[in-house]
């Protein structure tokens, strides 16, 4: 299998991988997945890189398991608040008389990147926002058009040069070639998740991690706004643990089993087996008491990142949620009420394969770094494998599609 792509989600709990390819009918199959338990990241950084490969080496043995070959290339994923996002205007003059070309479009593309970065970050992604020609806005791509004035708005997404050498390496060292610099998670899952009516409409697409909660707001169909809330999933069985006396590992048993987002989904006098903490004796804790441990951090969460939605306009499509904490009962109906919009939960989409074993919203990342890098790959790859090698692996991916 020549032209197998592999999504890598580097999580804070867990390693996933996703392998794949593009079919003849222009379908993307997934042809295998591997998951692995990781603690050797946090917030999306590298912490622990023995732990870290660790998990990539299993996740990926499991893959090259089921695919039925090794595996050499890989598309990594990040997350986290070091990844960050500002948008930056970009201007270039046209000759009179001339069609626009693809390389007068990414030159006003790389105007908009001359902005002074912070030391120590670097570009992952500069992403077009819609063009202007001689002030006329609303353009999608001007090139073949004519004009003077050719001006774009460009989301330019950066990350800390040490993370990003962090990640690299750990997936270098677990015997794994990366694709070019890491993907932003949500930038991927977006590829399998939302529907491009979604992103055209303004869609906040929210993934609820083990210790973070990543947001990525698309307004016309482009990437408008990204953030980092370094709280997730984790801190709600913490939570648990603390409120019932239970161990870290007995409190996440009990909100997988049991956990709702709605105390008023719980029926009165509803109990939920545990052991406590010290004696180890089984207990039975009401559910209503977990349930409104859960919802109150979980209502946390989703305030403050209402707060960040709040300059932006135009989320027609609503709130999409993923990731782990995505699966807990009742937490579109709490999403609802919090942003007061419609809430869904985003599974991947339009997969074939073994679209059922991904099928959980655990899987956007994974699965959305495999939609991805068969897009760029098909639609980026240089016709000249010279030019490919000119470009460096850098910029072997190019965003300019998004
Ligand atoms: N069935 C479930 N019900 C409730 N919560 C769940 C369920 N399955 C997983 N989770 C929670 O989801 C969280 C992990 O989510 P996910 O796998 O998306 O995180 P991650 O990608 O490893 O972390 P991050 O994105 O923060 O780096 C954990 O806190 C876990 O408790
Ligand atoms: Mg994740």
């Amino acid at each position: 299998m020549s032209n197998l792509i592999v999504g890598l989600d580097l999580g804070t709990t867990k390693v996933c991988a996703c392998a794949g390819r593009k079919t003849k009918e222009e379908k993307i199959e997934v042809i295998g997945v591997g998951i692995a338990p990781c603690s050797g990241l946090h917030h999306g950084i590298v912490s622990n890189i023995n732990t870290a490969i660790s998990a990539i080496e299993l996740a990926m043995s499991k893959v090259e398991l089921v695919v039925g070959q090794s595996i050499k290339n890989v598309v990594v994923g990040m997350s986290g608040k070091s990844a960050k996002g500002t948008s930056n205007p970009g201007v270039i003059t046209i000759s009179k008389g001339r069609e626009i070309t693809r390389q007068d479009v990414n030159r006003v593309i790389e105007t908009a990147k001359m902005i002074s970065l912070p030391g120590g970050t670097e570009i992952l992604h500069s992403l077009p926002q819609g063009y202007k020609l001689d002030g006329q806005t609303g353009i999608e791509d001007p090139s073949g058009m004519y004009g003077i004035k050719l001006e774009c708005d460009v989301y330019i997404v950066t990350a800390t040069a040490t993370v990003i050498k962090n990640l690299i390496r750990c997936v270098e060292k677990s015997g794994y070639e990366p694709t070019g610099s890491p993907v932003l998670g949500l930038l991927a899952a977006s590829h399998s998740v939302l529907s491009n009516d979604e992103k055209k409409l303004g869609v906040s697409l929210i993934d609820i991690g083990g210790d973070t909660t990543d947001m990525a707001i698309f307004i016309d169909g482009n990437l408008h706004y990204t953030f980092s809330l370094p709280v997730g999933s984790s801190h709600i069985t913490t939570d648990i643990s603390v409120g019932l006396r239970t161990s870290f590992v007995e409190a996440e048993k009990i909100k997988i089993s049991a956990g709702s987002c709605l105390a008023s989904l719980v029926e009165e006098g509803e109990e939920v087996e545990g052991v406590s903490l010290g004696d180890g004796k089984p207990q039975k804790f009401p559910g209503a008491a977990i349930a409104g441990i859960i919802e109150e951090r979980m209502e946390e969460i989703f305030l403050l990142l209402k707060a960040e939605m709040k300059g932006v306009k135009g989320l027609k499509a609503g709130v999409v949620l993923t990731g782990g904490g995505a699966l807990l009962s009742g937490i579109a109906d709490l999403g609802q009420q919090v942003f007061n919009m419609p809430v869904r939960i985003g599974k991947p989409m339009n997969l074939i394969g073994l679209s059922e074993t991904v099928d959980s919203p655990v899987y956007a990342v994974a699965t959305g770094l495999l939609v991805y890098g068969i897009k760029n790959q098909t639609r980026h790859l240089p016709a000249n494998p010279i030019n490919k090698i000119g470009r460096g692996m850098k910029n072997f991916f190019s965003d300019l599609f998004e």
